[in-house]
């Protein structure tokens, strides 16, 4: 059963994802890409990464959105072609495809409703020029990663995994406490297997370039300023109930910690990073 996540919570993350993901890491997927790429987007949610990748791409392009959540797919929809006609791009949708218009050449995107978790091996990796996906390495299992690293012979991005830099400003006796929980949390099985959460992006560099991929990578922490009052409420409420619900001895601590933190915010004191890195794996030819 794969883990689920409401396109509200992408929409008030996609700010950051954007300020976050790493260009310098684009332009070199950029660089080896054909003239007319062809990409499939693992966990595509609600296209976030194609709002961000597609214009650094810069050329004609199409897309396999892929999901498991067919509802965060037609969201995804209805969000490209309204962030494309704010870009000024017409959008017209031939069949189940939608094209985007743009000065650059045409951007086609489909939809794919599946679930990954059960065998990489089946899905339509070859018929694409390179596997990317954002938000995704750190709920998998080493031993999907191990799959789909034998399915792949094309370039493989993979943007945005929690690495567990993380750091609360200011500073709590707790914090502790919490990362323990919500680490004890980001392991749990998502539907892929005992999942790797935080150990993700440098379990994925060793797997690469054990198979001779050429592995480049690069940090892309969320910076949540003070102001970001909405979400830094989501992330103090979630990183609590993650805590008390792997650590329920440290309850009254966990729930304290959360008022102290919850104070904070109203008063524009606390402000986070959030730790992440990108990978960009490539095959020796
Ligand atoms: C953290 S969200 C990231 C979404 C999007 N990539 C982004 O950057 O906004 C993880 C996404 O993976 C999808 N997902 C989780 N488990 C899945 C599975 N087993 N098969 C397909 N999609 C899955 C979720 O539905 C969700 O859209």
């Amino acid at each position: 059963m794969s883990e689920t996540f409401s396109a509200d919570w992408l929409s008030l993350r996609e700010p950051f994802d954007r300020a976050a993901r790493s260009p310098r890491l684009a332009a070199a997927l950029a660089e080896v890409l054909p003239t007319r790429p062809r990409l499939i987007d693992l966990g595509a949610g609600t296209g976030s990464l194609f709002r961000w990748l597609a214009p650094r791409l810069a050329r004609p392009q199409a897309w396999t959105l892929v999901d498991a959540d067919a509802d965060l797919l037609d969201e995804a929809f209805l969000r490209i072609a309204t962030w494309a006609e704010g870009q000024g791009y017409r959008v017209t949708t031939p069949g189940r495809a939608m094209l985007v218009h743009t000065p650059q050449g045409a951007w086609r995107v489909e939809a794919l409703a599946r679930d990954v978790a059960t065998d990489p091996q089946r899905l339509p990796l070859r018929e694409h020029d390179a596997v990317v996906c954002s938000a995704l390495l750190d709920l998998v299992s080493a031993h999907w990663l191990e799959m789909l690293s034998f399915a792949l012979d094309s370039p493989f991005a993979a943007f945005l995994s929690v690495d567990g830099r993380d750091a609360w400003l200011p500073r709590d006796a707790d914090d502790r406490l919490i990362a323990r929980g919500f680490a004890r949390d980001m392991g749990r099985d998502k539907g892929f297997g005992p999942a790797l959460g935080p150990r993700a992006p440098a379990r994925a560099r060793r797997l690469f370039a054990a198979r001779g991929f050429r592995v480049l990578a690069a940090p892309s922490d969320w910076i949540i300023p003070r102001v970001g009052h909405a979400m830094l409420t989501t992330m103090v409420t979630g990183h609590a109930t993650a805590a008390a619900a792997a650590l329920p001895a440290f309850a009254d601590r966990i729930d304290a910690w959360r008022e102290r933190r919850l104070t904070q915010i109203a008063r524009g004191r606390l402000a986070l990073r959030i730790g992440h890195h990108d990978l960009l794996a490539l095959p020796r030819s």
